[in-house]
């Protein structure tokens, strides 16, 4: 990208600033994208590389994840005694992705290492194809069906010489590699146990046919992780469309918090246009730091839910584990093989660990007044056994509705343990009054009475991470003093349900 260009981006980027203060992010998103794909796709200056693809593969050490200390080279069996290669243990070969630098990322080591501290005993090979890699991105796209032949030919070989079982092969590939996997699974003789895919690259990849980009047929279980698949101009860094057995889309797959753009906006201006590439390069690489975190953090292993999409899921609809409808994330994934795609949805925390602890919240809404002209702010509070998580925003995705339950997704970072209070609360927004709002919050928490029952306003709330199930109720009913803040308790007593996610309690049952 020119001076020109970062220049041109960064007026664009203020004219968004102020004509659309809200969705900044957004803009600045397109403007970055749309710049970054546009360096992706012109090629014409660039030559058409003929010469053959080279892998090498580098047997790393637990002691020395960051050095290339021993190679195996195909076709010489004594380079396996050489570099100590167990073949009675795992084999992980990772595979790196597009690269203008030419050096290896400083993910990789951590990967490695992450690797070795859950499978001691493991062979982890790096793929080295940096010499294709380093090509302009349409080249190197190119380049990845011939280095995964390559891949193959290693891997038939040392299947064959070290008397191997396919099912200890995992080919891990991020971006690029992932396709490099993709092709070294599908060329390969006998299929290899697992191939997952960090946020496999899209530009190239995305739509075409499953025999030219990593697909389900590629090894036994292929699982996926999708984390920069914001499209612009109809192409998307990472690819977008589900491609394994398993596609997990944390946060959407989209936007993953701590890769700010907004902060890239600051950045652009004191560091020029490398910011532009981390800010990219951030929300790509999150697929990376996801998997080494479900490495290293084994007793915090996140979950993803299976959903029909990332709206559904953010409006809380999707935390069942039934059916195998939720999985982990990351190593510890079950190996669940469906006739159709999986697609899974998570929400994270900005750094490791990543996981959070998600909350399905339905809500029975029942005023006297139409609360559907009003957008208020909800926040609500948690507490639990172990710990509380305070002022968590309820996002709303619809207006209010009354006669209806909606659905909410609330995640907190804290392990609160078993929630037994939560409270509720309504600000006001500018287009709202306080009389209004008053009104509408002493109607929706004292209900109607109807003959003898009184209808309670509850939250029925499902614990993604424990599936526990619960029924909140106002935790002081025969207060009518009007209060923007409402507390709920567990429910107690002889309630029951009637029709539709309506909760009547008959008043003796109240204390
Ligand atoms: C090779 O791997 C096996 C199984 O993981 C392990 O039991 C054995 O100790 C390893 N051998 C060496 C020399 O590390
Ligand atoms: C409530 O307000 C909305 C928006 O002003 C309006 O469209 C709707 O018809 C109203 N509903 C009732 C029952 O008054």
């Amino acid at each position: 990208m020119s001076a020109w260009q970062v220049r041109v981006l960064f007026v664009a980027v203020l004219n968004a600033a102020v004509q659309h203060g809200t969705s900044l992010e957004e803009e600045l998103a397109d403007s970055i994208l749309g710049n970054f794909l546009d360096t992706l796709k012109d090629s014409s200056d660039h030559q058409r590389g003929s010469d053959a693809a080279i892998a090498k593969f580098s047997l790393r050490k637990p002691s020395h994840p960051d050095d290339d200390l021993c190679y195996i080279i195909p076709n010489k069996p004594a380079s396996l005694a050489a570099c100590a290669f167990n073949s009675t243990s795992k084999t992980f070969m990772v595979i790196h992705g597009w690269t203008l630098s030419g050096m290896f990322e400083s993910w990789m080591p951590k990967l490695v290492s992450a690797l070795y501290e859950r499978e001691q005993t493991a062979n982890v090979i790096v793929v080295d194809w940096l010499s294709s890699a380093q090509n302009h991105y349409v080249i190197a796209a190119q380049k990845t069906k011939a280095v995964g032949r390559e891949v193959a030919r290693f891997i038939d070989w040392i299947e064959e010489t070290a008397n191997m079982p396919l099912d200890n092969i995992h080919l891990i590939g991020y971006s690029l590699g992932a396709h490099v996997a993709g092709f070294a699974g599908s060329h390969a003789t006998n299929k290899v146990g697992r191939i997952t895919g960090l946020d496999p690259a899209g530009p190239d990849f995305e739509g075409k046919h499953a025999h030219r980009r990593l697909s389900p047929d590629d090894a036994h279980f292929v699982d996926i992780l999708h984390t920069f698949t914001r499209g612009s101009l109809g192409l998307s860094i990472g690819i977008e469309q589900p491609i394994g057995h398993v596609d997990i889309y944390p946060n959407g797959g989209s936007f993953q918090p701590g890769c700010n753009l907004r902060e890239a906006l600051e950045k652009i201006a004191n560091f020029g246009m490398f910011a532009i590439t981390d800010a990219v390069k951030c929300e790509h690489e999150r697929s990376i730091h996801l998997f080494i975190d479900s490495l290293l953090n084994k007793q915090g292993v996140a979950k993803a839910y299976r959903c029909g999409s990332s709206d559904m899921f953010d409006r809380g609809m999707c935390l069942s584990c039934r059916k195998s409808r939720c999985n982990t994330v990351g190593y510890d994934v079950s190996k669940v093989r469906r006739a159709r795609h999986v697609q899974m949805y998570t929400k994270t925390r900005a750094s490791m660990p990543f996981k959070v602890y998600h909350y399905q919240m339905k809500i029975h809404f029942s005023s006297k007044v139409n609360i559907s002209e009003m957008e208020p702010s909800l926040t609500v509070s948690l507490y639990g056994t172990k710990e509380e998580a305070e002022n968590l925003e309820l996002k709303l995705k619809d207006k209010l509705v009354t006669k209806k339950t909606q659905s909410f997704l609330l995640v907190t970072e804290k392990d609160i343990g078993d929630l037994v209070r939560l409270t509720f609360r309504w600000k006001e927004t500018n287009s709202w009054s306080a009389s209004n709002l008053l009104k509408m919050v002493s109607s929706w928490w004292s209900g109607d009475s109807d003959g003898a029952d009184v209808e309670v306003h509850k939250i029925r709330i499902r614990a993604g991470e424990t599936q526990e199930k619960m029924v909140f109720c106002v935790k002081d009913p025969n207060n009518q003093s009007p209060s923007q803040e409402v507390t709920f308790v567990k429910c107690q007593g002889n309630w029951r349900m009637k029709s539709k996610g309506i909760m009547r309690v008959s008043p003796e049952s109240q204390t």
